[in-house]
């Protein structure tokens, strides 16, 4: 049996990550392809229960630190409880957001120091990382106005423009550190050119 594939979506807020999931999701389906969808935070009970205490606005200030641990929190139980277990049985997990994130939000974002958050993901994730990582990108503008329309907005979606674009920035530097695992698509383009791309690179993956 192979072990099926780990792909990852990756972006900042609004800009159309569920949709080209289901995309994915659906050219794969029909390619005859076993596929999980998942996210994160969540993805089980229990961390779709740590993912509302990280996503509910609340007056108390949260410490950059508990946030991080809470992420890291919900990363073990998902990917052990869930991800890995799919994988070995030959299935493709597709996962809205993974430790990427936490490098963009916590480490960009926040000003969390990134080995802080490599000792952590070597100790839930030990040497396991997504095979590929798409990132559907666009300016923060744009993406922050489509968030916003969306409903109301959560502890993230209330911080500043200037956040989202160290998030952005944190992002892209990643991808150009590591092009065999991250695809950079960009998102400003149509929705009909933006799902072509998204269906013909998973598509690709299972060369
Ligand atoms: P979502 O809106 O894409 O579902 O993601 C929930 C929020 O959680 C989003 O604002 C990004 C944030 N997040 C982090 O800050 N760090 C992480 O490691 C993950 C997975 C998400």
């Amino acid at each position: 049996m192979t072990r099926g594939r780990f792909i990852t979506f990756e972006g900042t807020e609004g800009v159309g990550k569920s949709t080209q999931i289901e995309t994915a999701r659906a050219a794969l389906a029909s390619a005859g392809v076993e596929v999980l969808v998942t996210r994160e935070p969540g993805g089980t009970p229990m961390a779709e229960a740590i993912r509302e205490l990280l996503l509910t606005p609340r007056d108390e200030s949260v410490n950059p630190l508990t946030e991080l641990l809470l992420m890291f929190a919900a990363r073990a139980q998902h990917l052990h409880e869930h991800i890995l277990p799919a994988l070995d049985r030959g299935c493709w997990v597709l996962c809205d957001r993974f430790t990427d994130a936490t490098y963009a939000y916590q480490g960009g974002g926040r000003g969390v120091p990134m080995e802080q958050i490599a000792l952590l993901e070597q100790l839930v994730q030990g040497d396991l990382r997504p095979d590929h990582t798409i990132l559907l990108d666009a300016p923060v503008e744009t993406g922050m106005a489509r968030a916003r329309d969306r409903s109301a907005p959560d502890r993230f979606e209330q911080e500043k423009m200037e956040f989202f674009q160290r998030i952005r920035d944190c992002y892209r530097q990643r991808a150009a550190e590591q092009p065999q695992r991250y695809h950079i698509v960009d998102a400003t383009g149509s929705l009909e050119e933006v799902s072509r791309q998204i269906a013909s690179l998973v598509l690709s993956f299972r060369h």
